[in-house]
Order: C-alpha cells, then structure tokens, then sequence
C-alpha cells in the first residue's frame, strides 16, 4: 500500500518532474526506508506541492510571451513610467513662484495648496506680491508645505524707457504701459528673488513653475507638463500671443520666459513694435528660439472684473467655476450657469481663437453671465464646486482676525528662508481693521 501509494503517481503521471529523476535509482526497499519516515498522507501532500509548482513554472515559461502577458507588461511599463517621472520630479529642485495681488485668495489658495505644492511636496515657494487690503489672505500660506521666499511690496510707479514705449502698447491693458510694466516687474521679481537665493546656497532649480496667485485649480498640475527644453504654456486666452498665467519650464527657458523688463531692449532691437503682454511674451521666447508646448491646465483665473454676455468675437467668457474643465485659465467665477451644451457651442465658435478663446468641449465649459457682480449666494456655489476640504479655508479667513492673522504669518515666517514684507501688524490691519 504505502509503496504503491508512493511511487506509481510520480512515476506514471508526472514523469517529467526533477524529483522523480531520484527515483529511478531508487529501489522499492529503499521507498518502503523512506516512506518509514514520511507517512502516506505527507507524501501525496509533497506530490501536489511539486505538481503545481511544476504547473507554475510551466504556466509562466509557456505563456511568458503570449498577447495577454505582454500587453499587461506593456501597461505595467507604462505605469512604471508614469510613476518614476513622477518620483524624478519629487526628486528635482522645483521653485513655485507666485505671483499678483491676493484679492480672492481665500478661495484660489487652498487649491493652490493641495494641487500644486502638495502635488510636488519637494517644491520651494517664491510670492511675489503687492501690499493692498487683500494681503493679509496670504496667511493662509502658513499651510504650505515648504516656503522659501516671501516679498509683500508697497507698489511704486516705474518709469517709462524710450525702448518700453517703443516696443509696447497700451491697448487692451486696464492701467495702460505703466500696467504691463507693473506685471512684467512682478514676474521679473520672482527670477530675482530665485536667483538671490540660488546664488547664496551655490545651486540651480531644476525647475520653475511660474504662476497666479488668483488661479483656481480644479485637478493637480500633471508631471506631464515639465518637458525638458521646452516651454509650457496653457492653451487659448493667447490674444494674438501665447497666454501668460501659468508656465512651466527648465531652469534656462524659464529665464527666458521670466525675463519679461530685461528682454523688452532685445524685442527692440528685433524692430517689434505695439506688443501687449501675450504677444511680447510670444516673441521673448521665439527670438530665443525657445519651443513651446500648450497642453491643457486644469486652473481658472477667479476674477471679480465684469464682462460683457453674450461674449462677441473679442469679448472675454466667462466660466462658471464648476465646469469640468480643464479651462486653461480661462476667466471663471462662482456662478449658475446661464449657458451650457449648444448654447456654450454657439458663443465659444463665435469668439476669435487668437484672442481670448479657450479650448472646450460640450461638457467641459459651462458659462456665466459676467455682467454684474458674483451672484447673491456664490459661496454655496463655490463650496459645492470646490468640495469640503477647500471651502472649509474660506469660512476661516472670513472670521480671521488681526490677532490669528499674526499668529499665521508668524508660523509662515518661521518656515521661509526669506521674508522681505511691511510689518504683519499693518498687513493684517490693512484688511481686517473693520473687525477690531
Ligand atoms: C543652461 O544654460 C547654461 C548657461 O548658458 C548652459 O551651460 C547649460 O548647459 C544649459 N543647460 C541646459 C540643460 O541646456
Ligand atoms: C530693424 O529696422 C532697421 C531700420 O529699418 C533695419 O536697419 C534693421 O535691419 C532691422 N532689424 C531687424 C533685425 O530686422
Ligand atoms: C536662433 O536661431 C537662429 C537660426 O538658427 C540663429 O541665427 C540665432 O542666433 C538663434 N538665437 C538664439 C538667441 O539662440
């Protein structure tokens, strides 16, 4: 019995097995020995263990190369890339430079928080902005995971160059030339503050992600969108131009892209003439011959500025913030839409896709009507777009008071390695005064 029971299954059905290869060389005696040691019930225990590792092996060996594996391969080495680009780039030197007024802060911060920053926990913040009532919103950036960089500057008049006057236009900026001045001082400040501290500590970013301080961003910045050698840029909203609210690039494109006052004598000597911001962007880049690329950016550009509706061909639309998107910084603010599906349609084929056109999709992009003020009860709105998490930092600035608002600039101030700002007593007052 134990003899039969130990040899007639190995040797008839699995002859193929390695561990029968003993077995020839081994005679009954010597089985009955061994059986001694190891019962019957152990022994057809070892024979299903082999047999399916052997079945295993035979699985794996044989169909290692069928259609099924390899596509499952092909997936497992894309997600594979996908990861490792996004583990390079945690491992990069990313600088986050920020820029404008803080005006809605409370509810593009937040955002600003969560999908950039903490999407490249690894990146350093630069804010370069101006004093006004709304400063004190900037607090919120205690909540940053890194913070490097901190400039709140009382906004000064710069003088005109001839070669500014030559080169630039003052149509369709709300503050003429001195606004256009005013912005690129802005941007340009931001590559300064990045290179003082690039020269102090002997090292160069990676990286730079130049961006609003008023952009609302409804999904995280893609690993997608740092392309070596490259500029990106996002698409539509390019008035004659490329659009400049958001740009990612290298360290030597990004000078490129950043150096918006120190270029204009180039642009100048190139013979460009009545350039508005986009198109003086446009050709800082071209004459460096720096390429670029427009994928699409999941952000808006809150405003509270008041457009005309139905937009004509060179009017601006305006985006209810809880479109799907991605709007690629389009205007948007906290609406009910008054327009969606063929009506979006029929505005959006309406307008000139060289000015102030954004890409859509039927369910992409629902509209406002931006004639008037944000609606009576766009906070339900808003919250209801921005979800929970987001809309509980709103509810917090607004019953922030001149005490907490210290106490936060305070911890932002112990985690920056910089902070050139007026004192945060008169910032916080600036804004909160009313409340004490
Ligand atoms: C960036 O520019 C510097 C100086 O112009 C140059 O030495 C370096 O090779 C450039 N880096 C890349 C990645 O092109
Ligand atoms: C700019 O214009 C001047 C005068 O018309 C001309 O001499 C020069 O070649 C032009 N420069 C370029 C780069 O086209
Ligand atoms: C850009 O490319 C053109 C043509 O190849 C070249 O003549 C010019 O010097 C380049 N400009 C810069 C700034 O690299």
């Amino acid at each position: 019995m134990e003899q039969q029971a130990a040899t007639k299954p190995r040797t008839t059905n699995y002859p193929q097995i390695h561990f029968n290869n003993n077995d020839k060389n081994t005679s009954p005696r010597k089985s009955i020995q061994l059986t001694k040691w190891i019962s019957d019930f152990d022994w057809r225990l070892l024979i299903l263990l082999f047999t399916s590792l052997f079945l295993l092996l035979l699985y794996f060996f044989s169909y290692g190369e069928s259609e099924t594996i390899s596509f499952n391969k092909r997936e497992a080495q894309a997600l594979d890339f996908g990861s490792s680009r996004k583990d390079e780039l945690t491992r990069s030197r990313i600088a986050v430079c920020l820029v404008g007024g803080a005006r809605r802060f409370e509810l593009t911060g937040p955002s600003i928080i969560e999908r950039v920053l903490n999407e490249f926990p690894n990146s350093d913040l630069f804010l370069n902005s101006p004093l006004d009532s709304n400063s004190f919103k900037l607090s919120l950036l205690k909540f940053a995971p890194r913070v490097n960089s901190v400039r709140i500057f009382e906004p000064t008049n710069i003088p005109e160059t001839d070669s500014q006057v030559r080169v630039l236009t003052a149509a369709n900026s709300p503050n003429g030339i001195q606004g256009l001045l005013q912005y690129f001082n802005l941007v340009e400040g931001c590559l300064t503050m990045i290179e003082d501290y690039q020269r102090e500590k002997g090292f160069t970013y990676d990286w730079i992600v130049r961006s609003r301080v008023d952009g609302y961003w409804s999904a995280p910045l893609s690993s997608d969108s740092f392309i070596p050698g490259q500029y990106v840029v996002p698409p539509g909203s390019s008035f004659k131009g490329f659009n400049d609210r958001l740009g990612i690039g290298d360290y030597n494109t990004s000078v490129v892209a950043l150096s918006r006052l120190s270029l204009i004598p180039t642009l100048e000597n190139l013979n460009y003439t009545q350039l508005n911001s986009e198109t003086a962007f446009r050709a800082q880049l071209i004459s460096q011959n720096i390429s670029v690329q427009t994928p699409a950016q999941p952000f808006c550009i809150l405003s509270d500025r008041k457009y005309p509706f139905p937009p004509g061909r060179f009017d601006v639309p305006v985006a209810a913030l809880s479109s799907r998107g991605p709007l690629s910084g389009a205007k948007c603010r906290p609406c009910t839409p008054v327009c969606a599906g063929s009506c979006v349609a029929d505005v959006m084929l309406g307008l000139a896709k060289w000015w102030s056109w954004t890409p859509w999709k039927v369910d992409t992009l629902e509209l406002c009507d931006g004639r008037g003020e944000w609606e009576v009860g766009w906070e339900k709105k808003f919250d209801a777009a921005a979800g929970k998490r987001l809309a509980q930092f709103r509810k917090k600035v607004k019953s922030l008071n001149v005490k907490q608002c210290v106490k936060n600039f305070m911890q932002m101030r112990g985690k920056a390695a910089k902070w050139d700002t007026p004192p945060l007593e008169e910032i916080c007052k600036l804004g909160l005064q009313s409340k004490q």
